[in-house]
């Protein structure tokens, strides 16, 4: 699993967020032997009209100086989640790779952040999305760059504690998570870690706290964005896939909840990985940067259901 620009975007009801990245490097000579040095935080905080929903997603990029001069970029993507007046931030990792099971309020009205209850699980790399009873899902990820987490858990805003609830069929590090019209929450693929990246996706019951399988996607992939269109449909765009489809993705496509099946849609005008998608106020959706394995791109496009 290579941990490199590891991004764990969310989707949060039927929204996904635009980020916007950049990494600040401050050189050292020295002879100290390893120097972290964080990059930039950025926030970008979107206020949806047609909800009135606040979203948040919180990349951090930093990069470690070895004793010999060696430069190693990591970039990390908070999941973030809103509902009403705050933003929940969850996970992330610390310089030694090792996830946090912290999480935080951030409360737009007075920019405040407060601590709130710990996750049961340390993770980075994983999903969190609003449910529409209020309760914020979190799924996958890994504690440690090793292993990958099946387990999922639910915060409840009303007491502030995290409590396990059903575990997913699949581990799966960097995948995606919406939340269906149905108020079902589907997460689609991943990296499994011990088995290559996934093509399955399963679905959350709320009223349950159990998953199960619904239809393969036309491309294992992780890294890559998703957001459900005002037909309910759920779009799959970009990211890095696996085996036949490999390398940095251009293709897109279509879960159709009513079905269970995913169809191929047409392919974006450039391949991206850690791209983000929003459904705009008309409907359409706005598929935004990313990268194309050399380099971050800054090109936007737009798809018309
Ligand atoms: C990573 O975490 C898993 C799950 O907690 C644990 O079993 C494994 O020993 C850890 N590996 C390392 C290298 O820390
Ligand atoms: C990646 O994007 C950069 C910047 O737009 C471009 O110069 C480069 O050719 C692209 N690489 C690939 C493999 O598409």
């Amino acid at each position: 699993m290579n941990n490199n620009n590891a991004h764990s975007s969310i989707s949060l009801d039927t929204k996904t967020i635009p980020t916007i990245s950049s990494t600040a490097t401050v050189a050292s000579g020295g002879t100290k032997k390893l120097l972290t040095i964080i990059g930039i935080i950025v926030i970008v905080v979107l206020i949806l009209a047609n909800t009135g929903v606040l979203i948040a997603d919180l990349i951090i990029r930093y990069k470690t100086v070895d004793s010999e001069g060696q430069v190693t970029t990591v970039t990390t993507t908070s999941a973030a989640t809103t509902s009403a007046m705050t933003t929940t931030v969850t996970g992330g990792y610390s310089n030694s790779l090792n996830g946090l099971n912290s999480a935080e309020l951030y409360d737009p009205s007075i920019g405040v952040w407060t601590s709130t209850g710990n996750m049961n699980s340390m993770r980075y790399g994983h999903t969190a999305s609003v449910l529409t009873n209020g309760k914020v899902l979190v799924s996958g990820g890994t504690p440690n760059n090793t292993a990958c987490w099946n387990q999922a858990e639910l915060y409840d805003p009303s007491t502030g504690v995290w409590t396990s609830t059903g575990n997913m069929n699949y581990q799966r590090y960097m995948p995606q998570a919406s939340v269906l019209t149905n108020g079902k929450a589907l997460v689609t693929s991943g990296d499994s870690c011990s088995s290559g990246l996934l093509n399955s996706a399963e679905l959350y019951n709320p009223s349950t706290g159990v998953w199960t399988s619904t239809g393969n996607m036309n491309y294992a992939r992780y890294r890559h964005a998703s957001s459900v269109l005002t037909n309910g449909k759920v779009l799959v765009t970009g990211g890095v896939g696996g085996g036949g489809g490999g390398g940095y993705l251009n293709s897109a496509e279509l879960y159709d909840p009513s079905t269970g099946a995913w169809t191929s849609t047409s392919n974006m005008n450039y391949a991206r990985q850690l791209d983000t998608s929003s459904v705009l106020t008309n409907g359409i959706v706005l598929v935004t940067g990313g990268s194309n394995g050399t380099s971050a791109i800054n090109t936007c496009e737009l798809y018309n259901p």
